[in-house]
């Protein structure tokens, strides 16, 4: 009965629209729906001018004369024969004007502890990193692997690397040694910034030490360089000899100027993996010119940034959206942005509420697996505060359920900020699909229309276009500067993962993966993936890498891992084992599994639940049934068809197996 009246309100919540608070709309960067659909109509019917002009906003040192070049489809370049350095946008363009001295980076730690710098300082301590770089050895075209935690030392390092041309690779803070130890060597680097370690719920993340146990098998590892964050006795650190420096002894005495290398636009920028439905995550890459195009722009109109904001993004630079929107976009647009090292219950549930307060935070930006966490605290810690500075709120990650969409409208924007949901992924490098908050109207539960400039769509299989709400599959049919260059490494994946499933009037089209339906307004409203990739808290992770980690254990005959709704992380991860020779599932069993799991990827991928199976259930031809593994993960008991299933007497067993922890 309840269910039934929250659906019924949350249907009724979805046809609610949301025009943009007149007040807004007179001072955004774009002010009504009809000067949006003048702006998409005119880039659809002349992409490349469209974006030549965005283009100008950033700093070349050589300027391009072809924006687009699709002669190697679905290998595309853009500006390809421009040259610029990013980081002269981010930082020295900004040197010459007012924003000299206008904070760049508002940073606080959980501990409390905190530091303001303004351009001209962080393009000093950018210059002194980028010379401690290059005096170690680091080379334009190197790979340099990141793993710090969320402090201002991490921006400068990014922006380091962008200086000299070394490629840099994030490996979010949560990840294990093993996890490390892959991508290091997936992606041949030769360096690795790191710290001692990092705060998170007033406990210690032992960085280095993760960083230690990958390097054991990571021989091509020259170099380490280590912020100490903590000290000795917080999170004892060991140095290798020859290997391993400390900053503080190396980077301060380096000199505050470098010319920025001009680099060509497709140079490489970053690589950043991320899960796919193999076992081995992609190294996504991305480009200079491009991604930072895309950036600067949609950062401009989908926060409808100004000089005056506060901006804040809460996501973690381990993840795309804070490579995109927390440092390389609001830099770009001279903006002041706050960056957060902790937890957002620490030392209590107010912690962001505060932080908006303190420092006047006009621009919110955060995930909807948080929204509903904070929901679920209650609403007296948001009331403790006023938030009267916000304007705007912004989400991302997974689809918005209309309830937490009203919540975060009506609790943290007090009815007055429109919301931006922004769909986009890592391959898009940047937002796609968003209101402009000037001009569109909101519904709760869609990212309303492509911006423009891009062209996505709602295709069925064969490439038709899906009727207005009928459930399809979402494609990006034209080429677009953010986009994904390659897997690192694998340019046959490149081709395979997203160019070989769906044909437009056979050529073939970018698939998201995401499944979605366009509403007859030609709202988009996203469904979610229609692959074996799961999204956990807005992470996403692809079951068969969970899978693989399971296997791994030597107690492990056959894993099969499904998603199940959760009503705070969006997706729960459910693993089905079968256990070898005959041993027995245990509670104690399930315990060291899910050790080894977080061992092998980290506590992201931890399964919320492990079910011990003898068997598993399979098609004639072999193929693990996940549907039926998802009904059961979610409702104990299957409805659909079983027909192709090979042996019904497992579907008897599966269903009666107790949930074990
Ligand atoms: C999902 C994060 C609905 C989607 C930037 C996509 C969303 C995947 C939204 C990418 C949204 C992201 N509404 N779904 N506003 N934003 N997604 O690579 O399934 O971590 O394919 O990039 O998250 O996740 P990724």
């Amino acid at each position: 009965m309840g269910d039934t009246r929250t659906d019924i309100e949350s249907l009724l919540v979805e046809n609610r629209r949301f025009p943009p608070p007149p007040g807004f709309a007179a001072t955004a960067q774009v002010k009504s729906e009809e000067e949006a659909e003048r702006l998409r109509t005119s880039a659809d019917a002349d992409p490349e001018r469209f974006w030549r002009e965005q283009a100008a906003a950033l700093k070349w040192s050589k300027p391009f004369t072809q924006v687009l070049d699709t002669g190697n489809h679905p290998f595309v370049r853009w500006f390809a024969d421009g040259e610029l350095n990013l980081t002269e946008s981010c930082l020295d363009r900004h040197l010459s004007t007012w924003r000299r001295n206008k904070a760049a980076l508002i940073w606080e730690g959980e501990p409390g502890d905190s530091r303001v710098l303004t351009y001209h300082e962080l393009h000093r301590e950018v210059c002194r990193v980028a010379n401690a770089l290059l005096e170690l050895g680091v080379h334009t075209g190197d790979r340099v692997v990141i793993y710090m935690p969320m402090i201002p030392e991490l921006v400068m390092s990014l922006l380091a690397c962008a200086r000299i041309g070394a490629t840099h690779s994030v490996i979010f803070g949560g990840f294990s040694a093993e996890a490390i130890r892959d991508r290091v060597t997936d992606a041949g680097a030769t360096f690795i910034i790191t710290a001692d370690g990092g705060w998170r719920r007033g406990k210690v993340i032992p960085l280095k030490q993760n960083v230690d146990e990958a390097l054991v098998h990571c021989p091509d590892v020259r170099k380490v360089l280590c912020v100490r964050r903590i000290g000795q006795e917080g999170a004892p650190v060991t140095m290798k000899a020859g290997r391993d420096l400390w900053w503080s002894d190396v980077v301060p005495w380096q000199s505050p100027c470098l010319k920025a290398v001009a680099l060509p636009a497709e140079h490489p920028l970053f690589i950043l993996y991320t899960s796919g439905t193999t076992g081995k995550p992609k190294g996504v890459v991305h480009s200079t010119g491009g991604y930072g195009v895309q950036v600067a722009y949609t950062t401009k109109v989908v926060f409808d940034l100004k000089d005056e904001d506060t901006y804040f993004c809460t996501a973690d630079v381990g993840w795309v959206t804070g490579h995109s929107y927390l440092v390389y976009g609001p830099l770009m647009n001279g903006a002041t942005s706050v960056m957060y090292e902790g937890a957002p219950e620490t030392p209590q549930r107010d912690r962001l509420w505060n932080l908006i307060d303190r420092w006047g935070v006009t621009i919110f930006y955060t995930a909807p697996t948080a929204i509903r966490a904070f929901m679920r605290w209650g609403n007296e810690w948001p009331e403790k505060h006023s938030l009267s500075t916000l304007r705007l709120l912004g989400t991302v990650g997974e689809p918005i359920n209309p309830a937490a969409w009203m919540w975060y409208r009506e609790v943290i924007g007090k009815s007055r900020c429109p919301i931006v949901d922004t769909w986009w992924q890592t391959e898009t490098g940047g937002i796609m699909v968003a209101p402009l908050p000037g001009a569109t109207a909101a519904k709760p539960g869609s990212c309303t229309k492509p911006l423009p400039g891009f062209s996505v769509e709602v295709v069925q299989r064969d490439g038709k276009p899906a009727a207005a709400n009928e459930g399809g599959y979402l494609v990006i049919t034209k080429p677009w500067p953010g986009q994904l260059r390659t897997v690192w490494g694998d340019p046959d994946r490149y081709v395979k993962n997203y160019f070989s499933e769906i044909q437009i009037d056979g050529r073939p089209v970018y698939f998201t993966g995401d499944g979605a339906r366009r509403d007859p307004e030609g709202y988009l409203w996203v469904m979610g993936r229609v692959d074996d990739v799961l999204n956990v808290a807005g992470h996403r992770i692809g079951t068969a890498e969970v899978e693989s980690a399971l296997v791994s254990h030597p107690d492990v005959a056959e894993a099969a891992v499904v998603g199940r709704p959760d009503e705070l992380k969006g997706q729960a991860i459910v693993a089905f084992v079968t256990l070898r020779g005959g041993k027995e599932g245990t509670p104690e069993q399930a315990k060291a599994l899910l050790f080894h799991v977080v061992k092998e990827i980290g506590a992201i991928a931890r399964p919320e639940e492990i079910r011990f199976t003898d068997s598993l259930p399979k098609t004639r031809s072999g193929k693990i049934m996940r549907r039926l593994l998802r009904e059961i993960a979610a409702s104990g008991q299957v409805t659909g068809d079983v027909t192709t299933l090979e042996d019904f007497s497992v579907l008897q067993r599966l269903s009666a197996t107790p949930g074990d922890e």
